[in-house]
């Protein structure tokens, strides 16, 4: 049957499409001739059962598709297309009724459900920037019945339909949505939803696309590196990597590289802070370029900066305590060792001036012809670097140590001391020299003990031979001391006596003559006491008062 109807195809068709002509004149079909369904709806590559039923016999089908007879009754016939591998297929049943051909087509809808719906976004976003979320639908058809609905959090977010889509073919469906995310969208899902719509005649068929949470990002500013513009070379500079107002703070991914190195990092997280914090060992000198990257999700910052790494030794001093004799040449030398960088300049000053300079040599020196104010003279040698437009700078001292004979002044040794006798005074000579001289005086092999208080008297008065001496010389000098005694006071003693003496002898005369004229009473009074020898005694002492 299938065999015959094929090779009557091209004849019938052109039979058909005449006797359809005619028919639309009389009977309408659908009152003679009846098919179900009348709009059968089919997966692609499955089979559906057509039943054709009508009073007049027989009836016959014209299809393309493969078919099987699936039952026969006096006024119908089934048929079942076994298997439908066309897309637009619209199989014709007629018969001839009182000799007029009737047909009718059932149209059917070939569909396939989605293989696949996938959504398509980044799974980081930068909050506030645009991003295209699409939903692919893979391998679907008819597409006129589609609806693809993106979901966010359970709302929707955009429907769309394709009713305007006339192939019937399977096609791919992608729906774009723009879309822009803020923080509190994170852990928000997203999800894709497509329906293929065949109803009432067939079934909803429905597929999600698996959810995908959103993780916002934000990452607004560059990051802030802090390390000095310059260091020096073998020690360590601690370098800090910072980003503020991220989100998530401890997503944040750090490379922090400096002279083309990879640092070992710390990371500390607070709140929307992160930071990187490095030690960084400085082995060559030179610029170098420190960068620091920091990732999160999409968004890539990264910042560099130059830093300078200088070598400046200390200078050092030949000899960094210089002893000679007076009036002899000596030399301040420094030098420097090891590595250096370009430029260094190397001085020598004391407090006063600079007294030697030299660049691009590191051994300097100066001449000294040494006088006795150089004694405990300061040298520095400095040795100076210009690092990228600050200065940095060494140094080192020298200190001169002069030996010279003592010198006896007239300040420290005056020539003449004018005492006063019974004072207390000290005898003060000494002498400029280094080492410090010992000072002796003399007079006639008798020492004074010099810076000693002493009381004065009048025989301390003479010329003393003062001798200041160390082991570069001596020097020698006469002092004179004089004591001053007064003349007056002993005068006055001597009056004051003679005075007292004078009143003495007055008083001792008046009272004899008082005396005398006492005498006979006593004298009596003596006599009746004359048998006690004691009370005599007492009364010749109350006599004698
Ligand atoms: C086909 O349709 C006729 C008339 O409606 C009915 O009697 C018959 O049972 C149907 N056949 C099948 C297989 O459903
Ligand atoms: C139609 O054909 C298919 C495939 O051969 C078969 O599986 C199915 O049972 C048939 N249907 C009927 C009603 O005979
Ligand atoms: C099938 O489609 C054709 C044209 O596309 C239309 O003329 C016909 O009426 C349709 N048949 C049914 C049963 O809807
Ligand atoms: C479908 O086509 C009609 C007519 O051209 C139009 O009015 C309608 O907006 C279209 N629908 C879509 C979804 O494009
Ligand atoms: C649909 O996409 C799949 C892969 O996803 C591809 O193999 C297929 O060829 C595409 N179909 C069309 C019609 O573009
Ligand atoms: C996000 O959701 C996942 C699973 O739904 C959960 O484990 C996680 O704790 C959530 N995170 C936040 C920050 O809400
Ligand atoms: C979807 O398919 C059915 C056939 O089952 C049809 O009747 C309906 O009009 C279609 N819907 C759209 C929107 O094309
Ligand atoms: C350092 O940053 C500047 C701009 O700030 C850039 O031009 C340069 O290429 C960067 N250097 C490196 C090594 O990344
Ligand atoms: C040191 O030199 C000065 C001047 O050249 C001279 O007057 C003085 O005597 C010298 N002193 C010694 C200790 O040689
Ligand atoms: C000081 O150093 C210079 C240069 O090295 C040298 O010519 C001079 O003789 C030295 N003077 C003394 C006193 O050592
Ligand atoms: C500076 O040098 C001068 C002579 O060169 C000297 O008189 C002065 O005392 C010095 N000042 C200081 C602070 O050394
Ligand atoms: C420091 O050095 C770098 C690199 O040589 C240079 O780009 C920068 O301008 C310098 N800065 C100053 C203040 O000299």
């Amino acid at each position: 049957m299938v065999l015959l109807s094929r090779i009557m195809h091209p004849c019938l068709f052109f039979l058909v499409a005449w006797s359809a002509a005619g028919v639309v004149k009389g009977a309408a079909a659908e009152d003679f001739l009846h098919i179900h369904p009348e709009k059968p709806v089919v997966e692609y590559g499955t089979s559906v059962v057509l039943n054709c039923s009508s009073s007049c016999a027989p009836i016959n089908l014209e299809t393309s598709l493969k078919w099987a007879e699936a039952g026969t009754g006096s006024t119908w016939k089934s048929f079942n297309f076994t298997e439908v591998d066309q897309w637009s297929v619209a199989p014709l049943c007629y018969v001839n009724c009182e000799r007029t051909p009737l047909d009718r087509r059932a149209n059917f809808t070939v569909y396939r459900a989605p293989e696949r719906v996938e959504l398509d976004l980044p799974q980081k976003m930068e909050v506030g920037k645009e991003y295209n979320l699409n939903c692919h639908v893979v391998d679907v058809a008819p597409i006129r019945n589609l609806t693809v609905t993106i979901f966010k959090g359970g709302k929707p977010l955009l429907e769309k339909t394709f009713e305007n889509h006339t192939k019937p073919q399977p096609g791919n469906i992608t729906v774009t949505y723009p879309i822009t995310v803020e923080q509190q969208d994170h852990n928000e899902s997203i999800t894709c939803h497509a329906a293929l719509d065949l109803r009432p005649e067939g079934p909803l068929l429905e597929k999600p696309s698996a959810s995908q949470l959103l993780e916002p990002v934000a990452f607004p500013m560059d990051p802030l590196l802090e390390s000095p513009l310059s260091a020096e070379i073998g020690t360590q500079m601690t370098v800090t990597c910072e980003v503020t107002g991220v989100f998530p703070a401890e997503e944040a991914m750090f490379e922090l590289s400096f002279a083309g190195e990879n640092l070992d990092l710390s990371i500390h997280v607070l709140e929307e802070t992160a930071s990187a914090q490095a030690l960084v060992h400085l082995p060559s000198i030179g610029n170098h370029e420190l960068i620091c990257t920091v990732s999160l999700g999409p968004v890539k910052r990264s910042v560099n900066k130059t830093v300078t790494v200088f070598a400046l030794p200390k200078p050092i001093p030949e000899d960094d305590h210089l002893k000679v004799v007076v009036n002899t040449t000596v030399n301040v030398t420094c030098k420097l060792d090891g590595v250096k960088s370009p430029g260094v300049v190397m001085q020598i000053k004391d407090k006063n001036q600079t007294l030697a300079s030299s660049e691009d040599s590191f051994i300097i020196n100066y001449e000294v012809t040494t006088c006795e104010e150089d004694d405990g003279r300061e040298f520095l040698c400095i040795a100076q670097l210009q690092v990228n437009g600050t200065e940095v700078t060494k140094n080192a001292s020298v200190k001169l140590t002069v030996f010279y004979a003592p010198r006896i002044t007239n300040t420290s040794c005056p020539s003449v001391l004018t005492w006063k006798e019974g004072s207390m005074e000290a005898f003060i000579c000494s002498a400029h020299g280094n080492p410090p001289p010992t000072v002796e005086c003399r007079r006639d092999n008798m020492v004074y003990h010099i810076g000693v208080q002493q009381q004065i008297m009048r025989e301390h008065k003479g010329v003393y031979h003062c001798n200041a001496s160390n082991a570069y010389g001596s020097d020698a000098k006469d002092v004179t001391i004089v004591v001053e005694f007064f003349q007056l006071n002993i005068v006055a003693v001597a009056l004051s006596v003679l005075g007292a003496a004078i009143i003495i002898s007055m008083v001792t005369v008046g009272y004899y003559m008082y005396y005398r004229s006492h005498k006979v009473r006593k004298y009596r009074l003596k006599q009746q006491a004359a048998g006690n020898p004691m009370e005599q005694k007492c009364l010749n002492g109350g006599a004698s008062v």
